[in-house]
């Protein structure tokens, strides 16, 4: 992670520095860096054409000794100080150190500039051996210059472990199936310990013993066995206080998901071993929470599978009993996350009676055709719930629609041998799923994510580097510091 820190507000005499201009003259310490220039910064940004709007920029090279680069952003009329941190960074990824002159800026501003930066500086690199160190990225510390440094650093601390925990989703939804079977993802979660959560582990023979058909029916075509994490963060109850309902997140993980026996085409099939965002997400969550000692009682259960067409496989047609003891014709293997939701959702409530639950699931191709990459799929039973999430996600930029569910929608999915099936046809195919969801949330307040389209990303955003997103850590941890704390 990016080593950042904050500093009274002073010219630095090394590295590289960052400018954040608008459209009027140069002010503070810019106008005094232009001063030791000798008016050559504002004549460079006039001879560049350098107007000051957003997503504008200008670089000079060695403008002054000891200074390597100065670099010049745009802000626009309204300075969004998390877009213009995440932007920087690709700007310096040749320079080792920089400040950033933030002086202008106030203490939260400086503090989410450094959460942009260091969202957008996370790169998941473990498998490259031999690229070359002057292709990797050089920046490792950024010191912002701002009035009240303390102020700043005091706002910053939440969302570094915020940011900790994005970065430790991206890494469980980048790793490759090969190496993130439901064992080592269980084994994963077991360091969060580490932070004050507790972490139990469940295999297989503890969900028979819970009747888990749904789940097991799933897994059982793999030779690598399935695992349910329970994560519990205890911010209330453990700083002993009156003990409240806990407040529940429900994570889809399927390790790998080749569809099963119903297996799906070859082209882009890889795409499948982040099948488990939904749990990468849940499981960042907590960290997240843990990590900046959030006053709530949180519970965060993942579901992990690895979805394949071994020779135990189960078959379209089968008939599985779920651990709410209703059963589910399995028309298609490939519809497998709603299965192994419905019984880690039953276990929940059963466990837990939780405030609400929220799942999140990369669950249907069709989410993508709806909403495309800009929004997640919410589908919820509760309208305050709904609203909150939906407001959550404006205010982090992790955007979520909602979507509708009904009763028409329900009769899809009726079976002509089962008390449902797993598959309602094509139409409304995202909705047929959640209907399935809830018909094991037994009216309890829930919201369901479908993540399938927001997960991953195939360009770089200000502060979302391609590949995993971890869409929802953000939002969620939102949600909670806004509804369900103290
Ligand atoms: N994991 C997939 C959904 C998915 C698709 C996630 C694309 C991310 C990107 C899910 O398990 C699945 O296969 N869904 C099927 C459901 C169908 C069989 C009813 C789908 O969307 O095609
Ligand atoms: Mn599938
Ligand atoms: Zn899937």
């Amino acid at each position: 992670m990016l080593d950042i820190s904050f500093a009274k507000s002073a010219l630095p005499k090394s590295g590289a520095v960052v400018i954040l201009a608008g459209e009027g003259a140069l002010g503070g310490l810019a106008a005094e860096l232009d001063t030791a220039m000798q008016g050559g910064l504002a004549r460079a940004l006039e001879a560049a054409g350098f107007k000051g709007r957003a997503g504008q920029s200008a670089a000079l090279w060695a403008p002054l000794p000891g200074l390597t680069k100065v670099l010049v952003l745009g802000t626009g009329p309204t300075l969004d100080a998390e877009k213009l941190g995440g932007g920087l960074v690709p700007q310096l990824s040749k320079e080792a150190e920089c400040t950033v002159l933030a002086d202008a800026l106030s203490a939260g501003q400086a503090a989410s500039l450094a959460m942009g930066a260091t969202l957008r500086s996370y790169r998941f690199d473990r498998y490259r051996t031999t690229e070359k160190a002057e292709d990797k990225p050089k920046l490792k510390k950024l010191s912002i210059a701002t009035a009240d440094a303390s102020a700043a650093k005091a706002a910053f601390a939440p969302m570094k472990a915020v940011a900790q925990g994005v970065f430790l989703t991206r890494d469980l939804v980048s790793e490759p199936a090969n190496i993130l079977n439901p064992a080592e993802f269980a084994d994963r979660c077991k360091e969060l310990t580490k932070l004050g959560l507790d972490v139990d582990v469940l295999g297989p023979k503890e969900m028979k013993k819970l009747g888990f058909g749904a789940l097991l029916g799933v897994a059982q075509g793999s030779a690598n066995e399935p695992r349910m994490v329970v994560m519990r963060w205890n911010g209330l109850s453990g700083g002993k206080k009156k003990a409240d309902k806990p407040v529940c997140f429900i994570g889809k993980g399927v390790t790998f998901d080749t569809g099963g026996i119903s297996i799906k085409p070859a082209g882009g099939m890889e795409d499948m071993k982040w099948d488990m965002a939904g749990a990468g997400t849940v499981t960042g969550l907590m960290a997240a929470l843990a990590g900046r000692k959030a006053k709530v009682d949180a519970v965060g259960i993942i579901g992990l599978v690895e979805n394949m067409p071994g020779d135990n496989a189960q078959r379209p047609g089968d008939v599985v009993t779920s651990a709410s003891g209703q059963t589910i014709e399995v028309i298609n293997t490939d519809a497998e996350g709603r299965l192994v939701l419905a019984d880690v959702i039953h276990y929940a409530i059963e466990k837990f009676d939780p405030k609400f639950m929220v799942d999140l699931a990369t669950l249907t191709g069709a989410i993508i055709i709806a909403l495309g990459h800009e929004h997640a799929g919410l589908f919820s039973n509760d309208d305050e719930l709904a609203a909150r999430i939906a407001a959550a996600g404006v205010s982090t930029g992790e955007l979520a629609w909602r979507m509708p569910l009904g009763d028409a929608y329900d009769k899809q999915i009726k079976s002509d041998i089962a008390d449902m099936k797993n598959v309602g046809g094509r139409p409304g195919g995202s909705i047929t799923a959640a209907q399935f969801i809830q018909r094991f949330v037994q009216g309890k307040p829930w919201a369901h994510l479908d993540i399938a389209g927001t997960a991953w990303s195939g360009k770089d955003t200000a502060t979302v580097p391609k590949g995993a997103t971890a869409y929802g850590v953000r939002l969620l941890d939102r949600l909670v510091a806004e509804h369900y704390e103290g």
